[in-house]
């Protein structure tokens, strides 16, 4: 993973390779503290020794058999209360550079994992930080599960696993930054509603009724939206109820 060429505008353009690391996103982080950072700066590692997820997870990745890396954006042109149409641009980026390799039953699971049918395949870390009422820098970090074949939890799986094949790490990156690139340039072009629609189209479960739980309590409901600020609509009976990522789960 030493020579990454992509076909893009700046995602990918500056890389750098760490052999190991503690989480990428922390790279990324210290690098943004010490020096000027291109935009599209890309850090890609091997292995993360301590990689950190949503809802305060580790991530957790055998060394050489999938994809974790960060992205630092600086998509200014969002305020802070539009963060999550960040999140919408690249988990649909993600869904697009996965699509043409696992075409079918990929689906957004809000608010930006990557599922085949009930099965985790990557996650976003996106790490935001503002000035004023704007945002200055997103670390983009995404883990994605490419040829491992052994996981602890029975609900991850990766490309190598659904497909009984094995993927080229480099090739499956460059698709995937392209792919990303593409929906960040959309949304920066001012295009939010036409990748919210793809979004919706793409969404787990999207208006079907499912179990989920709230503090241990097991509720039906139909997900029929997700707000401005990222929260899941989800019509509950016949009331409509927002929750934020801390208070509600699926149940698969
Ligand atoms: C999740 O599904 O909870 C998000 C997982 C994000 C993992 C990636 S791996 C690269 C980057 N560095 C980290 O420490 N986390 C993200």
């Amino acid at each position: 993973m030493h020579k990454i060429r992509p076909k893009t505008l700046f995602v990918g353009k500056k890389s750098i390779y760490l052999p190991t690391c503690q989480s990428t996103n922390d790279e990324a982080a210290l690098l943004l503290r010490q020096q000027p950072v291109e935009e599209g700066t890309l850090i890609i590692t091997d292995h993360q020794l301590a990689g950190r997820g949503q809802r305060g997870n580790a991530w957790q990745a055998q060394a050489g058999q999938n994809l974790t890396f960060s992205i630092v954006l600086k998509p200014t042109f969002l305020t802070a209360t539009e963060q999550f149409r960040l999140s919408v641009a690249i988990s649909l980026g993600l869904w697009a550079g996965l699509e043409s390799i696992l075409p079918g039953k990929l689906k957004i699971k809000w608010p930006n994992d990557l599922y085949f049918s009930d099965q985790k395949l990557g996650g976003i870390l996106i790490e935001n930080s503002l000035q004023g009422p704007r945002l200055e820098h997103a670390i983009v970090g995404i883990g994605l599960n490419v040829n491992q074949l052994d996981f602890k939890n029975p609900h991850a799986a990766s490309l190598a696993s659904l497909t009984h094949q094995t993927y080229d790490l480099e090739a499956v990156l460059v698709e995937l930054l392209v792919k990303i690139e593409g929906s960040y340039l959309l949304l920066r072009n001012g295009h939010y509603n036409q990748l919210k629609m793809r979004y919706l189209r793409n969404l787990y479960r999207y208006q079907e009724k499912h179990l989920f739980c709230q503090n241990d309590t097991t509720f039906e409901g139909i997900i029929v939206g997700v707000s401005e600020e990222g929260k899941l609509a989800v019509q509950v009976n016949n009331d409509l109820k927002y929750f934020d990522l801390k208070e509600i789960s699926h149940l698969i």
